[in-house]
């Protein structure tokens, strides 16, 4: 009634303004409630085998396809799967300003020299398993089992693998990624992490022996699955910084092995502040030399170089829903079409390597989830996919 009156006007505007007020957020309340059911329908249709059972099928049936699935009972997604972790701004900044430091060291720069002088022709084929078979860490294939490690499995593998070449075989550590995940909370925890602060915290806290019978051995346990489901992720034993009792050899603080050098190879930014409103690049190896933006082959002789006189370096890609059926021969996502739609989770591995197919560089990766999974345990991965994904490495030297 109040609206039929033109001298009213004014009074009905304030139910009109209310009721349309009511409307708009009514109806993004209701468009929010179907977009999280629609979005819930389409994990559940994910959820149960048959999805993953066609696309495993899709892979091996297509004759163009570089490479094979096998089904895995326990590669299906979750629908309930969350990653977060928390981050100290204060640390991070730190961090990062000690790898810019690092960075712009004299052994930094003959580091770079050395790889930029090194002009002898690769091979099409590289294992730094035949290199230095003296080496038992670069053969050893780790399983993470239900704690989302893989950054301190791949960074203390590196590491491990590094200090032993660097030796020329005397140590033989392999170093406790355990003491990563409990103890360095800057670098990550059971939900993830990131392997250049890992590498970082080897520089600066040094890294005790982990394995069975080391200081401080691996605990999460396998029993959820090949791989786990970041589902059924349990939180990080707490930090003890004492070695188990059957390690005689050392104290905690005398087990410390340091790195004195570490680095990030390809271009990467870092989140300091946790939502993506504070991020800083970090110093690289490619960025500093320009080529960055240039030539994939000039980017991956980087790489190999790096491989090839010094040893295994990290890398950090998006692990698929097929990649998680992975059998053999040289992964990309498939179908190559709306990949990131079938994104699980980032996931790290351990580069020991390369081959060449029709011209097309893999890498060869260590992964984590036990010598059963993929390839004995490793997989081959399309090193052109730098170019859609600008998948990091990282590494560093003794
Ligand atoms: C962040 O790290 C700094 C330096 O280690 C420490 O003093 C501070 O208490 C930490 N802040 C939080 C919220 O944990
Ligand atoms: C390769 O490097 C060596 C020394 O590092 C240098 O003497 C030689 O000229 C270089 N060759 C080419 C083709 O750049
Ligand atoms: C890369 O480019 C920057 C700025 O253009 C320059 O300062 C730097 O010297 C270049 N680095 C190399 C290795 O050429
Ligand atoms: C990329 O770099 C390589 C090696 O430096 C060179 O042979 C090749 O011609 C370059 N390709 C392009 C497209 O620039």
């Amino acid at each position: 009634m109040c609206c039929s009156s033109g001298r009213q006007r004014a009074c009905c505007a304030v139910p009109l303004v209310f009721l349309f007020v009511v409307i708009i957020f009514g109806s993004g309340v209701l468009l929010t409630i179907i977009y999280w059911n629609v979005k819930e329908a389409e994990l559940q249709r994910k959820s149960d085998g048959i999805y993953i059972r066609a696309l495993v099928d899709a892979v091996n049936n297509d004759p163009m396809n570089t490479w094979k699935a096998r089904w895995n009972p326990f590669g299906i997604r979750s629908p309930k799967e969350s990653v977060s972790f928390n981050r100290n701004a204060t640390e991070l900044r730190a961090i990062n300003a000690d790898l810019n430091k690092m960075f712009s060291s004299d052994e930094m720069k003959s580091h770079i020299k050395q790889l930029v002088d090194f002009n002898d022709s690769l091979p099409s084929h590289f294992d730094a398993r035949e290199k230095w078979p003296l080496c038992r860490s670069i053969r050893n294939v780790p399983n993470q089992g239900g704690c989302g490690s893989c950054y301190a499995i791949a960074a203390t593998g590196v590491a491990s693998d590094r200090a032993c070449i660097a030796s020329n075989g005397k140590i033989q550590p392999f170093f406790s990624e355990q003491d990563v995940v409990s103890c360095c909370s800057v670098c990550g925890d059971c939900s993830g992490g990131d392997p250049i602060r890992v590498l970082h915290y080897w520089t600066t806290q040094g890294l005790v022996t982990g394995n069975r019978d080391g200081c401080t051995p691996y605990s999460a346990s396998v029993q959820c699955g090949t791989p786990c489901s970041p589902a059924n992720f349990k939180p990080a034993a707490a930090c003890s910084r004492q070695c188990q009792s059957i390690y005689s050899r050392n104290s905690y603080e005398k087990d410390k092995n340091f790195g004195s050098l570490v680095y990030t190879i390809y271009p990467r930014t870092m989140n300091i502040d946790g939502v993506g409103n504070e991020r800083v690049l970090l110093p690289s190896i490619i960025g500093h030399l320009n080529i960055s933006n240039g030539n994939l082959s000039e980017i991956h002789n980087v790489i190999k170089k790096e491989l090839f006189l010094f040893g295994p370096v990290t890398i950090a890609f998006p692990a698929t829903e097929e990649f998680l059926h992975y059998a053999e021969g040289v992964y990309h996502p498939y179908p190559r079409e709306d990949d990131a739609s079938r994104i699980v989770y980032w996931h790290v591995g351990r580069v020991i390597g390369w081959g060449t197919e029709d011209d097309v560089t893999n890498w060869l990766v260590v992964n984590s989830f036990g010598q059963y999974w993929g390839d004995n345990g490793l997989f081959r991965i399309e090193a052109d996919l730098i170019e859609n994904w600008g998948l990091e490495f990282e590494t560093g030297v003794v």
